[in-house]
């Protein structure tokens, strides 16, 4: 399995995976876009995108202009492009000739889910910027950030309650638990050097992987699919959701916030300690005092930021978002070859490219 990944060369450009296939001349490479990986499913995502804002439903016109403002700045619906994608590679196990309207509607649910647990990130995070637009609590304030973020949890639950699925609906539901589980660890273990790779690896998936997770899964359930193709498509949303939060996390670290579209940098500042400092605290113990010491001298944020960098800590915590990735991978074989599939893979890719 290690060497199927490996296969998948990987360029530093933004958005664009390499992927390289065997032929009988060799190994030959063509670059991947993200528009491409999501090609099978484009007329799906388009229609996704025309509904999204008329799903949240809201009478009130803040919470409206709310919706409006963070769907129409973009993102790169990157989960319900991947629940459409296994949504089209079950529903083919299962002899079905198209995916179902449950399936269409949990990856709207998917992305609300996802927009919801933004809005209340960035006023946890206290961030300004957003798909390089200003926060929904920048503009509006904090009550109705959290107000909106509650709006719109509660709304995707009750689309979720409609898909009449009771298995998907007790799924999607503990997500939402997760998510608040996972940002109440990190706002409890700010600046605490005592965190372990496991306690970050926990909280990465309660704050993110769990809803990758659980809509992988949900897509197999409404496709039909035996109990071990869900428990698979479960596994490939978890691995891919950890390698994406390890990446988000280094990236924070690499990029710009212009690159970003949010704040970069900024972890580390507000003391949540993520792979990169984890690995680094490792190498460098006087790196904890730093932290300790919550960089109040000037110029300690600075000399922290190297010590990751000159540790090695960046280059770990890519190892570990490649062995995620390779994780995920080996769930999918279980999927009929072709497109589909490929694009499933190409995800991989597209999510660990950003940072190799
Ligand atoms: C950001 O997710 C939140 C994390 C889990 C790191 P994305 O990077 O997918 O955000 P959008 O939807 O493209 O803006
Ligand atoms: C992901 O964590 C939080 C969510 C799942 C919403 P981050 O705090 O790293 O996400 P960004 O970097 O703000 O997008
Ligand atoms: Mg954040
Ligand atoms: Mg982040």
């Amino acid at each position: 399995m290690g060497a199927e990944i490996d296969k998948i060369n990987v360029l530093k450009s933004t958005n664009v995976a390499t992927t390289t296939s065997s032929t009988k001349a060799g190994i030959s490479k063509k670059k991947i876009s993200l528009n491409q990986l999501i090609e099978p499913v484009t007329s799906e995502l388009q229609t996704l995108n025309e509904n999204l804002e008329s799903v949240v439903g809201a009478q009130n016109p803040v919470l409206m202009s709310a919706a409006k403002q963070l769907f129409g700045a973009g993102g790169k619906r990157m989960r319900p492009a991947v629940v459409f994608l296994v949504s089209r590679a079950t529903a083919e196990l299962a002899g079905l000739e198209d995916i179902r309207p449950q399936h269409r509607r949990l990856a709207e649910i998917t992305e609300m889910i996802h927009t919801a647990s933004l809005i209340h990130d960035d006023v946890l995070d206290e961030s300004d910027i957003r798909r390089g637009k200003k926060t929904i609590h920048q503009i509006y304030g904090t009550r109705v950030a959290v107000l909106a973020g509650d709006f719109m949890f509660a709304q995707s639950s009750w689309y979720l309650a409609n898909l009449d699925n009771l298995e998907v609906i007790k799924l999607i539901s503990q997500v939402i638990r997760d998510f608040a589980s996972g940002e109440i660890k990190q706002a409890s273990s700010l600046f605490d050097c005592g965190t372990s790779l496991q306690d970050y690896l926990d909280k990465s998936y309660y704050k993110t992987a769990s809803l990758i997770a659980a809509s992988t899964r949900s897509a197999a359930i409404f496709s039909g699919v035996n109990a071990s193709i869900c428990d698979q498509m479960f596994e490939y949303g978890m691995h891919l959701g950890l390698a994406f939060q390890i990446v988000d996390d280094i990236l924070d670290f690499t990029q710009s916030t212009e690159q970003l579209g949010k704040p970069a940098g900024s972890d580390l500042a507000k003391g949540n300690l993520t792979a990169p400092v984890l690995f680094a605290l490792e190498q460098e113990p006087g790196l904890r005092e730093l932290i300790d010491s919550e960089f109040t001298d000037d110029g300690s944020l600075q000399t922290a930021i190297s010590m990751v960098y000159n540790s090695g800590g960046l280059e770990k915590a890519r190892r570990l978002a490649k062995a995620k990735g390779e994780l995920a991978l080996n769930n999918l074989q279980c999927l009929p070859n072709g497109p589909v599939r490929s694009s499933l893979t190409g995800m991989i890719a597209y999510v660990l490219e950003r940072v190799f």
